[in-house]
């Protein structure tokens, strides 16, 4: 058994999950191990028991968190003082919209395959202040949409929205040369990386945008409720998302202000060390299996996957099958089926223990695979799919 092989089993073993589910829903809410799980509960335990507001009990949860958010910045290669905790994506993304000065008029560029939380506050940003959202295509492959942003980048833009993984099929996004394309034009760049970080290595400097989203809770594993923002160094004197002067100080009149990090600006009142403390045991899990690993053991089996479905009529994938483009996250569509008799298929897939998205903007499957997924569960998903296709033809 190779160390890999080894490693992969021992996170089946810390995910009771495995044992009754063939789980492909890790872009919507990953599994927390049991290990993360054993770590929220004895932290939460410890500042209960001990007292809450004991200032020992806080200082040692205080220490533990800053250290959790020191590995994650060494894991994204990045500063602590850049990074802020939030509870998710969708709340980071306000975070940065928030910190800008929206002004009638002005322009926000958001490519065509954004989360629906992003496309929603834009059109509140276009209801309530007047900003104009103009959509770039990423359906179309790398130069539509790094030629569509180019164009949008000639008008009054004062973001882009950019995700690194597409939501809607996997596909991974000219990230690096958008970001260049929008520094050379002075507008700064949200990358959003909800569907990237733990899937595959993330070096964010290497990726040149301004701000950087995620989510713990997907492919990191994390507990549900730990999100973050990266703010790049040059952004963070601008980056007041709050009214609050520095969020993390209570700042008193005639105090001094505290230094400017992503955290002061942006960490509000009381929170939940333990789900912070919970993010630092999925990340060592990450580490010791190594985001180069997972990515290369996902892909076999998403190529996998590609290859059983090519001999199965009316199925098209969706995702570009090219390695280098595919991600874990596939999007399948069944040419014959209608969206009732979609979402009923996937209904007959749970019934089987077979667990996947309905994606409502196709409509399609999507399929998330993760580092916890055998050849086995691929093949039972690919014969279950085809066994109640058929059935319906
Ligand atoms: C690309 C992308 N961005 C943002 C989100 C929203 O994530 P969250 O619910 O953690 O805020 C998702 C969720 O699937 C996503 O895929």
């Amino acid at each position: 058994m190779t160390r890999a092989t080894k490693s992969l089993r021992q996170l089946r073993e810390d995910l009771p999950l495995t044992r009754r589910l063939a789980y492909f829903q890790t872009g919507s809410y990953g599994p927390t191990p049991d290990s993360v799980l054993r770590v929220v509960a004895e932290r939460m335990a410890y500042q209960s028991r001990y007292g809450s507001a004991s200032p020992g009990v806080t200082g040692v949860l205080l220490d533990q968190e800053h250290r959790v958010r020191r590995q994650l910045a060494d894991f994204l290669g990045v500063q602590r003082e850049q990074l802020a905790w939030t509870s998710n994506t969708s709340q980071a993304m306000q975070r940065v919209l928030r910190s800008l000065d929206w002004r009638p008029g002005d322009e926000i560029l958001v490519s065509s395959a954004e989360h629906v939380s992003t496309q929603d506050a834009c059109r509140a940003l276009e209801q309530h202040r007047e900003v104009v959202i103009r959509t770039f295509p990423a359906e179309a492959g790398d130069d539509a949409l790094l030629s569509g942003l180019e164009t949008g980048l000639k008008g009054r833009a004062r973001l882009v929205c950019l995700s690194q993984v597409s939501t809607l099929d996997g596909r991974r996004l000219p990230a690096r040369q958008a970001a260049g394309l929008a520094r050379a034009r002075g507008v700064p760049l949200m990358l959003d990386g909800a569907q990237a970080v733990g899937q595959y290595p993330v070096e964010i400097p290497a990726l040149d945008c301004d701000y950087y989203i995620a989510s713990g809770h997907k492919w990191l594993l994390g507990p549900l409720g730990v999100g973050f923002l990266w703010v790049s160094p040059d952004r963070l004197s601008q980056f007041r998302p709050d009214f609050i002067p520095d969020a993390s100080t209570w700042l008193k009149p005639g105090n001094p202000p505290p230094p400017v990090t992503a955290s002061s600006r942006s960490e509000l009142g009381t929170h939940n060390y333990a789900l912070r403390i919970g993010l630092g045991r999925a990340l060592e899990i990450i580490e010791a299996l190594g985001p180069d690993r997972i990515e290369r053991y996902v892909q076999e089996l998403v190529q996998l996957l590609f290859h059983e479905l090519e001999a199965r009529p009316g199925i098209r994938i969706v995702t570009p099958t090219k390695p280098g483009l595919a991600s874990g996250l596939v999007a399948l569509e069944l040419k014959e089926l209608g969206e009732a008799e979609l979402r009923k298929l996937i209904e007959n897939l749970l019934e089987q223990g077979i667990v996947v998205k309905y994606q409502p903007e196709r409509p399609a499957l999507r399929v998330s695979v993760a580092a916890f997924n055998t050849r086995e569960e691929i093949l039972r998903l690919v014969d279950a799919i085809d066994v109640l296709t058929r059935s319906r033809r």
